[in-house]
C-alpha cells in the first residue's frame, strides 16, 4: 500500500462521459473533502477544489480528470470525483432534499466507479448520514476506503487507537481507515497507494 502517484494533473470541472475509472470522494460538509482532495492532488499550493468559509458550499458533482504515474512507471488516468457534502445544517431544506437524489442517481447509474473514498473526521463518531452512506456503498457493492480527516488535530497515540476505535464501530478491518491530515500530508502517500489498489481493480 505504499505506491506512490506522481505528476498528478488535474483538470478540474470537465464532465466525466467515457469510460475512465472514478475515484469518487463523499463525505458530510465541513468534514475537510476539498482540502483532502487537493492534498490528495498534491495542488496545496494552486488547489482546484475550493475551501469555502461558508460549509455546505459545494452543491453540484465536480469531475477532475487526473493523470498519474504509480510506481514502475504504469500509467493511470482517472476521474476524481468530488460529490456535495451532506448534513449542512443551515442548508436550505430545499437544497437538502434534493442532495440524496442527485448522489444517488449518480452512485447507482455511474457503471466505472472504481471505488469511494468515505470521509469521516477522526475526533467525531460517524453520524448517521455517514452509516447510511457507507451501507447504500456496501449495497452497491462499491470498493470503500475511509480517510479519516483532520488527523493533525490530535496526537500520535490517539489517532491510532481512534483509527481503531472508528473502524470497530463501523465494522470494517482497520487497514481500510487512513488517518489523513491535509495540513501536514500525513496518509497521503497510503491513500495514493489504496486509491492505486482501487485501480489495479478491474471496473465491476
Ligand atoms: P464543504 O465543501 O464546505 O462542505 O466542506 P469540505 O468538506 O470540502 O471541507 P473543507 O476542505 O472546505 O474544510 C473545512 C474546514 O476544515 C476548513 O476550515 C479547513 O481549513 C479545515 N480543514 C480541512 N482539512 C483539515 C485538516 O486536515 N486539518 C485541519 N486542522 N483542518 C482542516
Ligand atoms: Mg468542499
Amino acid at each position: 500500500m505504499a505506491v506512490e502517484l506522481a505528476g498528478v494533473v488535474a483538470v478540474p470541472g470537465a464532465p466525466a462521459p467515457g469510460t475512465l475509472p472514478q475515484i469518487v470522494f463523499s463525505g458530510r460538509s465541513n468534514v475537510g473533502k476539498s482540502s483532502l482532495i487537493n492534498r490528495f492532488l498534491g495542488r496545496t499550493r494552486k488547489p482546484v477544489a475550493r475551501v469555502s468559509a461558508t460549509p455546505g458550499k459545494t452543491q453540484q458533482i465536480n469531475f477532475y480528470r487526473v493523470q498519474a504515474e504509480a510506481a514502475g512507471g504504469r500509467k493511470r488516468e482517472f476521474y476524481v470525483v468530488d460529490l456535495p457534502g451532506y448534513g449542512f445544517a443551515r442548508v436550505p431544506e430545499s437544497v437538502r432534499a434534493a442532495w440524496r437524489p442527485l448522489i444517488e442517481r449518480y452512485l447507482s447509474g455511474t457503471r466505472h466507479i472504481a471505488g469511494v473514498v468515505q470521509l469521516v473526521d477522526i475526533r467525531h463518531e460517524p453520524t448517521p448520514d455517514d452509516r447510511r452512506m457507507l451501507e447504500y456503498l456496501a449495497a452497491l457493492r462499491l470498493p470503500v476506503l475511509v480517510a479519516l480527516t483532520k488527523a493533525d488535530k490530535l496526537g500520535a497515540s490517539m489517532r491510532a487507537a481512534r483509527r481503531a476505535e472508528l473502524a470497530a464501530a463501523l465494522r470494517l478491518p482497520v487497514d481500510q481507515l487512513v488517518a489523513f491530515s491535509a495540513v501536514t500530508g500525513e496518509g497521503r502517500a497510503e491513500l495514493l497507494g489504496g486509491v492505486d489498489a482501487l485501480l489495479a481493480e478491474p471496473v465491476r
